[in-house]
C-alpha cells in the first residue's frame, strides 16, 4: 500500500527490493491497494473494505505513507491519516517498534554532534492503539456557549502490561535495560503505567527497569542517546520521541517501523510522512521504506539473514557515496528516489 505524496514511490523502491530477493529464493505473493487520500479519491473512502479486507488476509503489510493537504477539511473518518489510524485499531497493531540506529557515513548528516549519535543503537517501542489517539469521550462540542475539545488518555492495565512485556522481551534480546516513559506525576493514567510496568518488571528480573517522565526523556535523548537500549513508551509519548529520535540518526527519511499485533502479523512503514512538497519529484529518500522492508524480513518472515542481506545493501550505498537529497553532504554523490533504490538492488546482488 503505496498511499499518498512520497508513499507509493518509496514504496516502489522497497517492492523493487522484495523482487530482488525473489530471485535470490524468497518465496513472495504480493498483491498492492489502494489506501488514504489516494483511496479517497478512486473509491470514495480511505480504507476500502476491499484494502482492510486484503490487510486481515495478508501475513505482512508494507505500508506508504498516507496524507495530504487537500484532505484536511474532510470530515474525520474520511482522512487519509484515518485509514493508518484504523488499520492499527482493526488489526491489533499495539506494538511499534522504532529502531534508531546511526549509520556512520551519516554522522554529518545529524545536527548532533558526532560523539553524541556515533554507535547509536537504541530501539523505541511505542504503545499504538490506545492512550489520547483512541480514548472517550473525544470531540468538541458546546458548553456554555463555548466551544470544548475533549480527548481522553486511558489505558487499561491490559495494554499496558502487553506493551511493557513488549519492551522487557526486546530488551532480553540486547543490552537487558528498558526505560518506561511515561508522565505519572501529574495524570493518574500514566501513574497506573508505571505501577503496571513495575509488576510486569517482576518477571524479568533479568532485565534493569528505569523510569523517566516523558519531559525528562525528551531532554535525555538529545544530551546522551547513548544511555538507553530499549525505551517503551505509550502512543502520544512515543509519536513525538520518534520524531525527536529520527532527528538522530541524520533524516527521518532513514528510519523504519514495525507494528505488530498478538499474533505476529505487522504492518512495516518508514516512519516519516506523506512529504507532498517533495512527492513526485524523484528526491524523496527510499531508505526508511527499504529498512522496513528489513525488518518484515526479520520479525514477520523470520528470516534474519535476508533482513541483513538488506541492511548490508543499504550499508554499501551509503558508503558508496550515495546520498538523497535529505542527507546529502559536499563530496558525496545525489541521486535520487530510482537510482537509490536501483543501487540497493544491485548491492543486494552483486
Ligand atoms: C506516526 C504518524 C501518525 C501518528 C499519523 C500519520 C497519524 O505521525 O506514525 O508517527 O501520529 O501515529
Ligand atoms: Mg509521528
Amino acid at each position: 500500500m503505496g498511499g499518498d505524496g512520497i508513499g507509493p514511490e518509496v514504496t516502489r523502491q522497497a517492492v523493487k527490493v522484495l523482487r530482488a530477493l525473489e530471485k535470490k529464493g524468497l518465496k513472495l505473493e504480493l498483491s498492492e491497494h489502494l489506501v488514504g487520500g489516494a483511496a479517497y479519491d478512486q473509491l470514495g473512502h480511505p480504507l476500502p473494505e476491499q484494502t482492510l479486507e486484503a490487510a486481515r488476509t495478508a501475513d505482512a503489510i508494507l505500508f506508504g505513507a498516507e496524507g495530504g493537504f487537500q484532505y484536511e477539511t474532510l470530515p474525520r473518518g474520511l482522512r487519509p491519516g484515518d485509514a493508518l489510524l484504523s488499520l492499527r485499531k482493526e488489526l491489533d497493531l499495539f506494538a511499534n517498534y522504532r529502531p534508531v540506529i546511526t549509520f556512520k557515513e551519516l554522522a554529518g548528516a545529524s545536527s548532533f554532534k558526532a560523539h553524541i549519535i556515533d554507535n547509536l543503537d537504541l530501539l523505541l517501542i511505542r504503545e499504538l492503539t490506545s492512550d489520547l489517539y483512541f480514548g472517550e469521550p473525544r470531540g468538541v462540542h458546546i458548553e456554555q456557549g463555548m466551544r470544548v475539545g475533549i480527548n481522553t488518555m486511558r489505558y487499561t492495565e491490559f495494554e499496558i502490561a502487553r506493551i511493557v512485556r513488549a519492551g522487557f522481551e526486546a530488551a532480553r534480546m540486547r543490552n537487558r535495560r528498558l526505560c518506561s516513559v511515561d508522565k505519572a506525576n501529574v495524570l493518574e493514567s500514566m501513574e497506573l503505567w508505571r505501577t503496571v510496568a513495575e509488576e510486569v518488571g517482576q518477571e524479568y528480573p533479568d532485565v534493569e527497569l528505569s523510569h523517566l517522565y516523558i519531559d525528562a526523556a525528551a531532554m535525555a535523548l538529545a544530551r546522551n542517546p547513548k544511555q538507553f537500549d530499549v525505551i517503551v513508551t505509550g502512543n502520544l509519548f512515543g509519536d513525538i520521541l520518534s520524531d525527536e529520535a529520527s532527528m538522530l540518526t541524520g533524516s527521518i527519511g532513514m528510519l523504519p517501523s514495525s507494528s505488530l499485533n498478538a499474533k505476529g502479523k505487522g504492518l512495516y512503514e518508514p516512519v516519516h510522512g506523506c512529504a507532498p512538497d517533495i512527492a513526485g519529484q524523484d528526491i524523496a529518500n527510499p531508505l526508511g521504506s527499504i529498512l522496513s522492508v528489513a525488518l518484515l524480513l526479520r520479525q514477520g518472515a523470520h528470516l534474519p539473514t535476508a533482513a541483513i542481506s538488506v541492511e548490508n545493501a543499504v550499508r554499501r550505498v551509503l558508503a558508496d557515496g550515495l546520498r538523497t537529497a535529505d542527507i546529502f553532504e559536499p563530496g558525496c554523490i545525489r541521486v535520487g528516489t530510482e537510482d537509490m533504490g536501483d543501487a540497493v538492488v544491485n548491492a543486494l546482488l552483486g
